[in-house]
């Protein structure tokens, strides 16, 4: 028996797999909400016999799908993709994300720029006027992070925002590495005014690999509700 959230999220991911079609190559996303649709996909795969090769955003996501037997290559061997379809954290009426709570957002942000459209799978809760309550990750390399941290809690002063409390993410105490063996830092700036700006800021700052605003990268948002509805957004 699944939870309002949980079967929200279970719509969403079933829905989103309507638009996969035979011979595709497709990045599968990460997150309780992707996990739900590589499921889903994998039904799919299996009822219809598509052939489909995909590419995966974290090394969680791709041992899932190839337990359930998908096709999983490395984004090198296709380069291009046709479709992902990937769980976000926060979504804008213009359709821009916050990602990276799963700490995968450099590889699901890879992924989702190689490929020809992105949709988004989310239950409605996760729509918002403005991005920013939920805390912004951004992926540093661990050599000198507390200074990349001083540089950017710098420029978040220089930007005028009001809320910045930046927290490096701890996983059992210790930092959190990411699977390309980076750190996570947490900005909570509750509202942020223009993402394209301060997503283009923060990636000037040497240490900083990426940050967790898709600023016009997503098509599509397959929006669950806890009674199974399901709305698309474009
Ligand atoms: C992973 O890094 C994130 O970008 C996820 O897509 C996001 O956290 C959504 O996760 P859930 O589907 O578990 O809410």
């Amino acid at each position: 028996e699944l939870s309002p959230i949980d079967r929200a999220k279970y719509a969403a991911a079933r829905r989103s797999v309507d638009f996969v079609e035979d011979g595709m190559k497709l990045g599968l996303g990460t997150g309780s909400t992707a996990a739900f649709m590589v499921r889903a996909l994998a039904e799919r795969v299996k009822a219809e016999g598509l052939k489909l090769t995909c590419v995966a955003t974290s090394s969680r996501t791709a041992d899932l799908a190839r337990e359930l037997g998908l096709t999983v290559v490395g984004l090198d061997e296709v380069r291009w993709l046709d479709l992902t379809i990937d769980g976000a954290d926060e979504f804008d009426p213009n359709l821009n994300l916050i990602k990276g709570g799963g700490a995968a957002l450099l590889q699901e942000k890879i992924v989702a720029t190689a490929s020809d459209r992105m949709i988004v799978i989310a239950d409605a809760a996760k729509a918002v006027a403005q991005l920013g309550a939920f805390p912004l990750p951004v992926e540093v390399v661990p050599f000198g992070w507390q200074t990349t941290k001083a540089l950017i809690e710098e420029t978040l002063y220089s930007l005028d925002v009001l809320n910045r409390d930046v927290a490096l993410r701890l996983d059992q105490g210790k930092p959190l590495r990411t699977d390309e063996g980076h750190y996570i830092l947490d900005l909570d700036l509750r509202r942020i005014g223009n993402p394209r700006q301060l997503a283009l800021v923060l990636n000037q700052i040497p240490g900083v690999v990426e940050n967790g605003l898709f600023v016009d990268i997503c098509d599509i948002v397959v929006v669950g509700n806890g009674d199974g509805k399901v709305t698309v957004r474009d």
